[in-house]
């Protein structure tokens, strides 16, 4: 469910004309809507109100400051994965006793800075990162919370490139070197054995490798409990999908239910780290037909997006919802939707069916709000696009778009 809806003939984010915004903002444009991102938060938090919990949104899904600030109002956490994504949070104003750090990589800076700001916990990926908190945290007088990442070897039925969970990944540690591992950890001045970790994947539409995941954590749990160390914090990382296309995938009280029947009597306090699920659908791509060109075998509408703005399709294959922010009720053709970027693997869309459009017309590309902005580049020497913020009938500019200046800024003045 998203507040991008067409009334009187056009595409509206709420209440304001997306042309509207193209006027005052140009294109290509990230354009969020702050009631759907609103309403995705507390559906999903509410969802797990029964227990306790704390629902930490994943920044790098839509990392920019104001979406931070505005999902911290509402009782967010966030979960990060470097020293930037800290930053953000913090200046985001998100208290750092809601802050969870995931990532295989961690650099002892970014461990430093963590433990300077008294984050919650530190996701631990292998022996060899705990090992450096703990120094880190030993020389700098502070002690680390830690959870595992356990990887429980379940298939999520993701694309590959997002499957975590499975034992080929590069993420987390297997049962038995977790156990290891925790016990490695009771020894340590420095560290605090807090929680157990997992997150398996991301764009999940089933809920059993959610189920099969926690049973095995569980287990893993009472286990440890049996060596003497019981773990109170359980976080099951993010991973729930959104419809993009034909998807049905389960709903956020489903999937808060689930959950809390199996931890129905345990003394958990459960950490969720929902990215996709908040953001995906809470913004869209607009962008400007440029030409229209027919070839032998294809038809291509070439846009003033590309995939230096949105990499999804080109990355994964993925599929995004493209239509007219104006429908002109042309006949339909097959067309590949294409941006300016001089490789073949530039397409927003291929042998997509859809109106026939032409040069200056207005393209929503949808379920762009998650994986969007936070993927660009400057590729081609493409400044980054503008981000607004639409609630009800005002717009704000989040992000400006960046200027030639800005491509060249970090070059200059050096000998
Ligand atoms: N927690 C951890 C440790 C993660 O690695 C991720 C995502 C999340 C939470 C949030 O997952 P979500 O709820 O959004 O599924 N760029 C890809 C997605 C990569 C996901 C990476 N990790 C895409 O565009 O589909």
């Amino acid at each position: 469910m998203h507040h991008f809806t067409y009334r009187g003939g056009e595409l509206y984010a709420e209440d304001l004309p997306i042309r509207e915004l193209v006027s005052s903002y140009g294109t290509p444009l990230y354009v969020y809507s702050q009631a759907t991102f609103e309403r995705h938060f507390t559906a999903f938090d509410s969802a797990f109100a029964s227990i306790p919990h704390l629902t930490c949104y994943s920044v790098k899904a839509c990392s920019n400051t104001h979406i931070l600030r505005l999902l911290g109002k509402l009782g967010a956490g966030m979960d990060i994965v470097s020293g930037g994504e800290l930053y953000r949070a913090l200046r985001a104003g998100i208290a750092p006793s809601k802050i969870v750090y995931s990532g295989v990589g961690k650099t002892r800076t970014e461990i430093h800075q963590a433990l300077e700001a008294g984050i919650l916990m530190f996701n631990v990926e292998s022996r060899g990162e705990l090992e450096r908190i703990n120094e880190v945290a030993h020389q700098t007088g502070h002690t680390a919370n830690v959870s595992l990442r356990i990887n429980p070897d379940v298939d999520p039925q993701t694309h590959p490139y997002i499957s975590t969970g499975l034992k080929e990944n590069k993420f987390g540690l297997d049962l038995e070197q977790s156990y290891e591992a925790y016990m490695r950890a009771l020894e340590m001045p420095a560290i605090v054995p807090m929680g157990i970790d997992c997150h398996i994947g991301s764009q999940l539409t089933s809920l059993s490798p959610f189920i099969e995941a926690v049973e095995r954590v569980l287990a893993f749990r009472e286990r440890l409990c049996k060596a003497g160390l019981c773990i109170n914090y359980l976080d099951l990382g993010g991973g729930l999908g959104i419809p993009y296309d034909q998807e049905e995938p389960p709903h956020p009280e489903e999937f808060g239910s689930v959950l809390t029947k199996m931890l129905a009597g345990l003394d958990i306090t459960l950490i969720l780290e929902p990215g996709r699920v908040i953001a995906g659908n809470a913004g869209i791509l607009v962008t400007k037909v440029q030409y229209t060109k027919k070839t032998a075998s294809k038809e291509f509408v070439i846009v003033d997006a590309a995939m230096n703005d949105l990499i999804r399709p080109s990355l994964y294959q993925s599929h995004h919802n493209v239509a007219e922010v104006t429908p002109m009720g042309r006949p339909e053709h097959t067309v590949d939707i294409v941006g300016p970027i001089c490789e073949s693997g530039d397409f927003l869309a291929r042998n997509r069916i859809m109106p026939a459009v032409e040069q200056r017309e207005l393209l929503a590309i949808f379920s762009a709000g998650a994986y969007g902005f936070t993927m660009s580049s400057q590729y081609n020497s493409r400044p980054r696009a503008a981000e607004v913020l639409v609630s009800g009938q005002h717009a704000n500019l989040i992000r400006r778009r960046e200027t030639y200046e800005d491509l060249i800024g970090p070059e200059e003045s050096l000998p």
